[in-house]
């Protein structure tokens, strides 16, 4: 993530509601804030790195370090938008098929990552989570994750989940692990109760799910959370993708009608978001 100071700030959207559209950026702005609700819960599927990066003549680390360099300007427009969670997937449970070196700089980047950045987020009032598995981590890397997590657990402007080594699957059977590990009877089990042993218990399923890149598929994103899930999908490679395209497809998801199954847009009861 950059060291630059210039787009830092976790502000609110200061346009009074009912005002009137002006110009550039600030039409977009506030079309976001005056139209549907933002979605309280994004979560994006950062893909595109390694071809950002082979259009460059680069190694493909240069493109996971720009991507991870994205992930600050987005996390504060996120904020600033109303956004309540942010949700990205950097490392899935299958991304351990990559040659070795990839493997190894992507968790030296995230590490670094870490360390840089988490005192910038705590000042910023974002609270840090993680989804997925720790184990089989360098014990440094899971203590700096551990780490960031107690420092920011008080933080409230916005929940910052980065999705390291998960995947939706690994998710589910590590639940139905544990809820057999807990005695948990046939009869017991409910939609409440399984959402209860899931990495993103007492989290809000996510409204917009981002992939870039151009694919077109959810790839062990977030299997149960996603059911009512919008997804918006883009051909921008994810270190390209920028604060106005965040905007823009916020902007797109408050045009759709979210119906849950049924006939309006009011959500399930027991959903948790
Ligand atoms: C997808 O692009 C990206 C990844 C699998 C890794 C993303 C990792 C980071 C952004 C670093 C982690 C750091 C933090 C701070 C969470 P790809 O490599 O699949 O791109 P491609 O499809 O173009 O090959």
């Amino acid at each position: 993530m950059t060291s630059s100071k210039s787009n830092l700030s976790l502000g609110t959207n200061s346009a009074p509601p009912g005002s009137p559209p002006t110009s550039g950026p600030a039409v977009l702005q506030q079309t976001v804030t005056m139209r549907r609700p933002v979605p309280r819960h994004v979560a994006i599927i950062m893909d595109g790195n390694g071809r950002w990066a082979t259009r460059r003549g680069l190694p493909r680390l240069a493109g996971h370090q720009a991507g991870t360099e994205n992930i600050r300007r987005i996390t504060y427009k996120a904020a600033e938008l109303g956004v309540k969670y942010l949700t990205l997937w950097a490392f899935s449970t299958e991304n351990w098929r990559r040659p070795r070196e990839e493997v190894e700089g992507i968790l030296q980047i995230l590490s670094e990552a870490i360390v840089r950045e988490t005192g910038e987020l705590h000042r910023n009032g974002a609270q840090l989570r993680h989804i997925g598995s720790l184990e089989g981590l360098d014990p440094q890397l899971q203590r700096q994750i551990h780490d960031a997590i107690e420092l920011t657990k008080n933080n409230d402007r916005i929940v910052l989940t980065i999705a390291f080594n998960y995947g939706g699957r690994a998710e589910l059977i590590q639940a139905i692990r544990r809820m057999i590990a807990d005695g948990i009877r046939p009869d017991q089990v409910t939609e409440e109760l399984v959402e209860s042993y899931l990495y993103t218990a007492g989290m809000p399923e996510p409204d917009l799910i981002i992939r870039t890149s151009g694919e077109l598929r959810t790839s062990n994103f977030l299997l149960w959370q996603a059911v009512y899930s919008e997804y918006y999908f883009t051909s921008t490679l994810w270190p390209d993708f920028s604060p106005e395209e965040l905007e823009q497809a916020i902007i797109d998801y408050q045009q759709r009608e979210r119906r849950f199954g049924g006939l309006d847009a009011s959500p399930p009861s027991g959903s948790a978001g």
